[in-house]
């Protein structure tokens, strides 16, 4: 399959914002910390979705899905090993690891292989269970961690990483005493976990910067709808930038998307908030800016490449770095055969904004990748295909009936 996109039409109208999928996979994890029915609201038609309940029901759950309701049951018997397939599908399945520790003292769970964005290593997963009592070990290309009863210990992250907070999180709420976790990533989808751990009768409280768990013997289940996706949020309202239209998503928290909107308005863009809504309207070329990612409230990485796509297009030369995931910038040749002008060089894009991009046959390397290329084909001149769309399909619920519903000209059509 690949989408074929004629672009210029500028894009106006109001999209509604799914459940956040990163926070949908962490709660689907947390789900085998206990024998009761979890049941998560708000969860989108994804693949990663998919892949996650694959894994849980592997693991021994019973999983029904339906209208964006995930109800999880036990089945009486929680099994140690996920299997390869799905680490190497999705690699937020590596976030099982701590809850079956934490469940059955063992879990063998494959190493996430390398993949688009760069490295992406799980050492400060490791070495955070391994400060609660987890024995470590390398079987083949699986890791294997063994232990008694999880003990509560300090432990400072090195990077506030989004993965390692999750696992940290879930692995001390059913240890003994208590869990400091220092220098912890506090994204809106942590503490979404944090508030579903809650929920299930965890202890967490934030503290002077620490998240501090105080274990609990046993967990309950729980009922939790996931906070908006801020990421596909983001993405639609960049779309109405870039083709100088007016987007409104709708169903968001304006909080978690003030980063990306304080950009938009330093490019010209107006931005208009109101309840659980966000407007942008673009005109013109967007003026250039300087911009560096960082943890929430930073700039977030996977918006990356959506706004150097729009930058690709402004009236002058911008800089993007990234310092979050330095390599994840492998699109941008796919940017530069449509016309745009830049270059990188040590985790950062120079990008010499053009008047006008045109189509061109591209490949969608990743998921938030693959929607800087189709914000870009919905502003250049002519037709672009896009392949890779088992990328996109990961992240994007209903895109193209989205991006027709604000008016574009976007079409999936099956390879010939
Ligand atoms: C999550 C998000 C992803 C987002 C990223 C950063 C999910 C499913 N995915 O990914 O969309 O782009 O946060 O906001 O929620 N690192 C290490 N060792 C580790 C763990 C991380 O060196 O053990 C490094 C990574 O290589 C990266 C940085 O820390 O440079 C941040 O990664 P992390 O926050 O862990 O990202 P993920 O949880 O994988």
């Amino acid at each position: 399959m690949h989408l074929l996109i004629e672009g210029g039409n500028k894009l106006s109208g109001l999209v509604t914002i799914e459940g956040a999928k990163n926070a949908v996979l962490p709660a689907c994890a947390a789900s085998l910390l206990t024998d009761e029915p979890v049941v998560i609201h708000r969860a989108p038609p994804l693949r990663d979705v998919r892949t996650i309940i694959a894994v849980i029901e592997e693991l021994g759950k019973e999983v029904t899905y339906a209208d964006g309701t995930i109800s999880i049951l036990p089945t009486g018997t929680l099994r140690p090993r996920a299997s390869k397939e799905h680490v190497e599908r999705m690699r937020a399945s590596f976030l099982v690891l701590g809850p079956l520790l934490a469940r059955l003292g063992r879990a063998v769970v494959p190493l996430p292989g390398g993949c688009t964005i760069g490295p992406r290593p799980v050492d400060y997963h490791l070495q955070g269970l391994r400060a609660l009592g987890a024995r470590v070990r390398e079987d083949e290309d699986a890791v294997v961690l063994t232990a008694g009863r999880l003990r509560g210990a300090r432990f400072r992250l090195p990077y506030p990483s989004v993965g390692a907070t999750e696992q940290l999180l879930m692995a001390a709420s059913l240890a003994k005493g208590e869990t400091f976790i220092e220098n912890p990533s506090r994204e809106p989808e942590v503490l979404d976990l944090v508030e579903l751990l809650r929920k299930m009768g965890a202890r967490i409280e934030e503290d002077e910067g620490m998240l501090a768990v105080e274990g609990v013997d046993g967990l309950h289940g729980a009922e939790h709808a996931v906070i908006p996706d801020r990421l596909e949020a983001g993405t639609y309202l960049i779309a109405g930038a870039i083709t100088g239209g007016r987007v409104t998503a709708a169903g968001v928290r304006p909080a978690h998307l003030a980063a990306l909107t304080a950009v938009l308005e330093r490019t010209g863009a107006r931005v208009e908030l109101s309840g659980e809504a966000v407007t942008v309207e673009g005109g013109g070329r967007p003026r250039p800016v300087e911009v560096e990612t960082a943890p929430f409230p930073g700039f977030p990485t996977d918006l990356q490449p959506p706004l150097v796509a729009l930058l690709s297009l402004a009236e002058g030369g911008s800089t993007v770095r990234d310092p979050v995931f330095p390599r994840r910038f492998g699109y941008v040749e796919e940017l530069k055969r449509m016309g745009a002008r830049i270059s990188v060089s040590a985790g950062m894009a120079h990008i010499t904004g053009v008047g006008d991009l045109h189509g061109a046959a591209l490949t969608s390397p990743d998921i938030r990748a693959g929607a800087a290329l189709v914000l870009a084909a919905l502003a250049a001149r002519g037709e672009s295909r896009i392949d890779g769309l088992g990328q996109l399909d990961r992240g994007y619920a209903a895109l193209e009936g989205k991006l027709k519903g604000l008016g574009a000209e976007i079409e999936r059509r099956e390879d010939t």
